[in-house]
């Protein structure tokens, strides 16, 4: 299943599986939500029905976000292709909100869900383990009814200055994308690499990206990187 991403899908050999989870990894404002939102609005473009589940934005900030950067998602919510699960994080009754997307996936029409952010499900939980099991419950259902999932972080403390992925977390899902800013000539340039990929001879280097007002681009090839100064 294609990303909605050409420069992607090349670094993931295709693109994702149905049923895989893409857990997109990044600090603040490295462009996570946009990944996701390119990943629903291709989905819809080809007529799929998908549920952004949104803990730290309402519906219409994510959709004039989303329309910000090129990806119109009103038609598609008017089409019911696009469905928002918008809850608080605090507060959240995490249960609730499980059994609400358990429903919509269990009638089989659901082909892909944002998660957007698992960070924010977090802070509602009172442990790690809670935490831990309800994502492991979460991609498991996801997988048994082959939907396809992007699902957003934060880093912890640990492994440098830029922080890391919870390890635990990233032992769960089939691919892992880091987001980060890179200083090169003065100038703060947003990367993407991909940490882990099941199943394929993924190519694990760094590329280029840009949040444009036509969508995510990410750069085609290491050569192709001169050119996106
Ligand atoms: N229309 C736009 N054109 C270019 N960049 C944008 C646009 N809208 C947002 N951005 C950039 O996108 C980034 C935020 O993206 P977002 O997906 O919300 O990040 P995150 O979810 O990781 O916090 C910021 O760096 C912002 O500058
Ligand atoms: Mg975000």
């Amino acid at each position: 299943m294609s990303t909605g991403i050409e420069g992607l899908d090349i670094m993931m050999e295709g693109g994702m599986f149905r049923g895989f989870s893409l857990l997109v990894a990044g600090g603040p404002g490295t462009g996570k939500t946009s990944f996701g939102l390119q990943f629903i609005h291709e989905g819809a473009r080809q007529g799929e029905r998908s549920i952004i589940v949104s803990l730290s934005a309402r519906p219409t900030k994510v959709m004039s976000l989303s329309a910000s950067i090129g990806l119109d998602l009103q038609p598609f919510v008017e089409q019911g292709l696009v469905s928002f699960f918008y809850r608080f994080p605090t507060g959240l009754n995490a249960h609730e909100l499980f059994f609400q997307i358990q429903q919509r996936v269990e009638e089989g029409t659901v082909q892909r869900l944002l998660f957007d952010s698992l960070s924010d499900l977090q802070t509602g939980m009172t442990s790690r383990s809670e935490f831990h099991d309800y994502v492991y419950s979460l991609l498991d259902l996801l997988g048994t009814h082959g939907v396809t999932s992007v699902l957003t972080t934060g880093l912890e403390e640990g492994g440098g200055q830029e922080g890391q992925v919870d390890p635990t977390l990233a032992m769960m899902v089939d691919a892992i994308l880091l987001l980060r800013f890179e200083e090169l000539h003065g100038r703060r340039r947003k990367m993407v690499s991909l940490l882990k990929m099941r199943g394929t001879d993924h190519d694990a280097g760094s590329r280029g990206f840009k949040i444009t007002s036509h969508g995510v681009v990410v750069e085609a090839a290491f050569i192709e990187r001169e050119l996106f100064r």
